[in-house]
Protein backbone atom coordinates (compact mmCIF):
# COMPACT_ATOMS: atom_id res chain seq x y z
CA UNK A 1 0.00 0.00 0.00
CA UNK A 2 1.20 3.39 -0.43
CA UNK A 3 0.51 6.42 1.85
CA UNK A 4 0.33 10.31 0.45
CA UNK A 5 1.31 12.89 3.21
CA UNK A 6 0.26 16.14 1.88
CA UNK A 7 2.07 19.15 4.24
CA UNK A 8 1.03 22.49 5.39
CA UNK A 9 3.57 23.53 3.93
CA UNK A 10 2.22 22.59 0.33
CA UNK A 11 4.88 19.59 0.27
CA UNK A 12 4.11 16.03 -0.55
CA UNK A 13 5.79 12.47 0.50
CA UNK A 14 4.94 9.28 -1.28
CA UNK A 15 5.75 6.11 0.90
CA UNK A 16 5.05 2.44 0.22
CA UNK A 17 4.46 0.74 3.53
CA UNK A 18 3.99 -3.20 4.31
CA UNK A 19 0.77 -4.07 5.46
CA UNK A 20 0.09 -3.69 8.66
CA UNK A 21 1.64 -0.44 9.17
CA UNK A 22 -0.49 2.63 10.12
CA UNK A 23 -0.36 6.30 8.94
CA UNK A 24 1.48 7.29 12.10
CA UNK A 25 4.19 4.55 12.15
CA UNK A 26 4.86 4.80 8.42
CA UNK A 27 5.36 8.70 8.69
CA UNK A 28 7.80 8.29 11.89
CA UNK A 29 9.72 5.23 10.18
CA UNK A 30 10.22 7.38 6.68
CA UNK A 31 11.45 10.34 8.94
CA UNK A 32 7.94 12.24 7.67
CA UNK A 33 7.58 15.34 9.51
CA UNK A 34 4.22 16.47 11.32
CA UNK A 35 3.14 13.09 12.55
CA UNK A 36 4.84 13.10 16.49
CA UNK A 37 2.86 9.78 17.87
CA UNK A 38 3.52 10.83 21.41
CA UNK A 39 1.75 7.39 22.71
CA UNK A 40 3.30 5.01 20.55
CA UNK A 41 0.00 4.48 19.00
CA UNK A 42 -2.06 3.93 22.28
CA UNK A 43 -5.04 5.99 21.65
CA UNK A 44 -3.67 8.28 24.36
CA UNK A 45 -2.04 11.49 22.56
CA UNK A 46 -3.50 12.88 19.25
CA UNK A 47 -0.48 14.19 18.06
CA UNK A 48 -0.88 11.88 15.05
CA UNK A 49 -4.10 13.52 13.91
CA UNK A 50 -4.64 13.40 10.01
CA UNK A 51 -7.06 14.77 7.61
CA UNK A 52 -7.75 11.85 5.32
CA UNK A 53 -8.40 13.62 1.67
CA UNK A 54 -10.97 11.87 -1.03
CA UNK A 55 -13.49 9.55 -0.64
CA UNK A 56 -11.99 6.37 1.27
CA UNK A 57 -13.88 4.49 3.15
CA UNK A 58 -12.26 3.67 6.45
CA UNK A 59 -13.69 1.85 9.45
CA UNK A 60 -15.70 3.83 12.06
CA UNK A 61 -14.19 5.59 14.92
CA UNK A 62 -13.75 4.05 17.92
CA UNK A 63 -14.78 5.29 21.31
CA UNK A 64 -11.31 6.22 22.39
CA UNK A 65 -10.09 7.51 19.23
CA UNK A 66 -13.95 9.79 19.22
CA UNK A 67 -12.38 10.89 22.70
CA UNK A 68 -8.52 11.84 21.79
CA UNK A 69 -9.75 13.61 18.23
CA UNK A 70 -11.53 16.21 20.83
CA UNK A 71 -7.92 16.56 21.88
CA UNK A 72 -6.41 17.50 19.15
CA UNK A 73 -4.34 20.79 18.16
CA UNK A 74 -5.56 22.34 15.19
CA UNK A 75 -9.44 21.77 14.28
CA UNK A 76 -11.30 18.02 14.27
CA UNK A 77 -13.10 18.26 11.04
CA UNK A 78 -15.19 15.62 9.64
CA UNK A 79 -12.38 13.88 7.89
CA UNK A 80 -10.00 13.80 10.96
CA UNK A 81 -8.41 10.52 12.08
CA UNK A 82 -5.93 9.15 14.82
CA UNK A 83 -3.29 7.83 12.10
CA UNK A 84 -2.26 5.36 14.43
CA UNK A 85 -5.75 4.04 14.33
CA UNK A 86 -6.22 3.89 10.57
CA UNK A 87 -3.54 0.45 8.81
CA UNK A 88 -2.29 0.34 5.76
CA UNK A 89 -3.75 -3.28 4.59
CA UNK A 90 -6.29 -3.70 7.40
CA UNK A 91 -8.38 -0.46 6.45
CA UNK A 92 -6.91 0.75 3.39
CA UNK A 93 -4.99 0.42 0.14
CA UNK A 94 -4.04 3.38 -0.91
CA UNK A 95 -4.26 6.54 1.08
CA UNK A 96 -4.12 10.23 1.04
CA UNK A 97 -4.02 12.39 4.01
CA UNK A 98 -3.51 16.30 4.69
CA UNK A 99 -0.82 16.78 7.80
CA UNK A 100 -2.30 19.31 10.19
CA UNK A 101 0.15 22.85 10.71
CA UNK A 102 0.33 22.00 14.91
CA UNK A 103 0.45 18.55 16.69
CA UNK A 104 0.79 20.31 19.80
FE1 LIG B 1 -0.92 8.70 20.19
FE2 LIG B 1 -2.02 8.04 17.87
S1 LIG B 1 0.06 7.99 18.40
S2 LIG B 1 -3.00 8.69 19.67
Amino acid sequence: PKITYHHASGDVDTVEVPEGTSIMRAALTNSINGIVGECGGQTMCATCHVYVRGDVELPEISDDEDEMLDCTADDRLGNSRLGCQVVAGRDFGDIEVSLPANQS
